[in-house]
C-alpha cells in the first residue's frame, strides 16, 4: 500500500461514519473495511429496506434509519458513505456536505456529468472532501502504471488501447429492479461495470478530446447498453480505443499505453513495460534502417492482485483529511469516466463524433427522452 493510502496509526483521530443503503450488495463491502480501520466508527445507517438494513446496523449496534436527511441530521457524522444506486448519489452527497459531512460516494459518482459538476461545487462550497470509491486505482499494479507515466518513462503519448470483459448472467440483471435501466441507472455497462475501466483509461492516460462512442444492447434482455466501444483522439492527436461487454468472458483485462519514451502493457496484474531508445520520434526521424526498431528494453513484472479495496479508499480518504490533501479519486479526477461514458452514449445515438467537455445540455435531453421512453437504444439499433 502506498503512502497515501498508509494504515492510519491506532493513536489517529476517529472518524464517525454513517452508511446510508447500508442493506445492499456493496454496503457490506464498506462495512467489512470500516470495521478493520481502527479509527472509523460506524454512527448511523440508513436503507429503506428495513429487512436488509436494520439486522446490519444492529449488528453494529449503530441507529438505524429510513431517512438519510433524519440520519444526517441526528448523528452529525463526520464521513457519509454513500451506497444507493447511482442516480441517488447526487442529491445524497450534496445533502451530506450541507450536513457538515466529508462523503465516500460510490462509483459513479452521477449517472450525468452536469449532477458530478454540482456536486464538485458544493464540495468546494462547503469546504468538504468528496472522494469516489475508485478502488482499483490502489491496485499495485495500477500504482506502478502511473508511477512510471507521472515519471515521463512513457512520454507523450502515441496510442491507448483498454478491453474489458465484465460478465453478467440474467441473474445479474433480476438482483435489482433498477439495474440496466434508463431510470434505474442511466445506463448499464457504461454506468455500472465499467466505471472502473474507464476510470483506470482517464487516471493513466488523462481525458481525450473527442469521442466517437457506439453503444449497443447485443446479449441481455436490458433497456440499456451491455456493449460499447469508442474511438479517441487525445489532446496531441494521439488516437485510442476502449471497448468492454457484460456478454464477454475468458481474457483479462488489457491495457496499453505506448509513448513516445516507452510503453506500457498491463494483462490482469502482470505489467509489462518498453523503454526506447532514443525515443520514437527520434527513431523515427533519424534512423537510417527503413525498417529497424529503436534499442528496446523489456522488463516483466507481476504484482499483487490485491487491490487493497475499499479499506485503501477509506484509509487515504482518513489521510487526506488529516493531511489536509485531496484524496486520492477526488470529484473532479472521478467525474473523467462519467463525462467519456456519457459522451460515448451521446456519440452513439448522434452517430457524430463528440467533443470534450460534454455539452451537458444535449446530454441531458437525450438521457431524459431515454427515461421517459422518448427514445431507445434497441429502436436505434432495429
Ligand atoms: N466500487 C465497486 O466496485 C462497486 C461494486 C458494486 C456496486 N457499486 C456501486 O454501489 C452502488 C450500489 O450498488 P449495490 O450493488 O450495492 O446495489 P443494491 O441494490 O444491492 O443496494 C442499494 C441499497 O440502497 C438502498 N436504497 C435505495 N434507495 C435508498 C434511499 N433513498 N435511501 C436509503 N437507501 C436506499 C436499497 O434499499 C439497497 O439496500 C451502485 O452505485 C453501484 O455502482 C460499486
Amino acid at each position: 500500500m502506498s503512502s497515501e493510502s498508509a494504515h492510519p496509526s491506532p493513536s489517529a483521530p476517529v472518524f464517525r461514519y454513517s452508511i446510508t443503503g447500508c442493506g445492499g450488495i456493496i454496503a457490506a463491502t464498506h462495512i467489512n473495511a470500516l470495521k478493520q480501520i481502527p479509527t472509523a466508527r460506524i454512527v448511523g445507517m440508513c436503507d429503506i429496506d428495513v429487512t436488509s438494513g436494520k439486522p446490519r446496523a444492529d449488528e453494529l449496534g449503530a441507529p438505524f434509519f429510513t431517512d438519510y436527511r433524519e440520519m444526517l441530521a441526528s448523528v452529525k457524522p463526520d464521513i457519509s458513505v454513500i451506497c444507493t444506486p447511482h442516480p441517488l448519489h447526487a442529491q445524497m452527497t450534496i445533502d451530506s456536505f450541507e450536513a457538515g459531512a466529508h462523503v465516500v460516494v460510490e462509483k459513479p459518482m452521477a449517472i450525468e456529468a452536469a449532477e458530478a459538476d454540482r456536486m464538485i461545487e458544493a464540495a468546494e462550497r462547503t469546504g468538504k472532501l468528496l472522494a469516489v470509491n475508485f478502488q482499483q486505482r490502489f491496485k499495485p499494479s495500477i500504482e506502478r502504471a502511473k508511477q512510471l507515466i507521472d515519471s515521463g518513462a512513457i512520454g507523450p503519448l502515441v496510442r491507448v488501447l483498454v478491453v474489458e470483459p465484465w460478465l453478467r448472467t440474467k441473474a445479474y440483471y433480476k438482483l435489482s429492479h433498477w439495474r440496466g435501466t434508463w431510470k434505474g441507472e442511466g445506463g448499464a455497462v457504461l454506468l455500472n461495470q465499467s466505471p472502473h475501466t474507464l476510470d483506470l483509461l482517464c487516471y493513466l492516460a488523462g481525458l481525450p478530446k473527442k469521442v466517437w462512442g457506439w453503444i449497443r444492447t447485443l446479449y441481455h434482455d436490458i433497456e440499456c447498453e451491455d456493449t460499447f466501444q469508442a474511438m479517441l483522439e487525445y489532446p496531441n492527436g494521439a488516437p485510442g480505443y476502449i471497448t468492454a461487454s457484460t456478454g464477454e468472458a475468458g481474457v483479462q483485462r488489457s491495457i496499453q499505453i505506448i509513448g513516445q519514451n516507452g510503453a506500457l502493457e498491463l494483462v490482469g496484474d502482470t505489467l509489462t513495460t518498453l523503454r526506447f531508445s532514443p525515443s520514437l520520434a527520434e527513431h523515427l526521424a533519424t534512423s537510417s534502417e527503413p525498417f529497424g526498431l529503436p534499442q528496446i528494453t523489456t522488463q516483466i513484472e507481476t504484482l499483487p492482485g490485491d487491490a487493497g479495496g475499499h479499506y485503501a479508499v477509506h484509509c487515504d480518504m482518513q489521510a487526506a483529511l488529516l493531511e489536509g490533501r485531496q484524496p486520492r479519486a477526488n470529484g473532479p479526477s472521478g467525474r473523467m469516466s462519467l463525462e467519456l461514458a456519457n459522451a460515448i452514449t451521446l456519440s452513439s445515438f448522434e452517430e457524430r463524433a463528440v467533443s470534450l467537455p460534454l455539452d451537458r445540455e444535449t446530454y441531458h435531453r437525450l438521457l431524459d427522452d431515454l427515461q421517459a421512453g422518448r427514445r431507445a437504444l434497441n429502436r436505434m439499433t432495429s
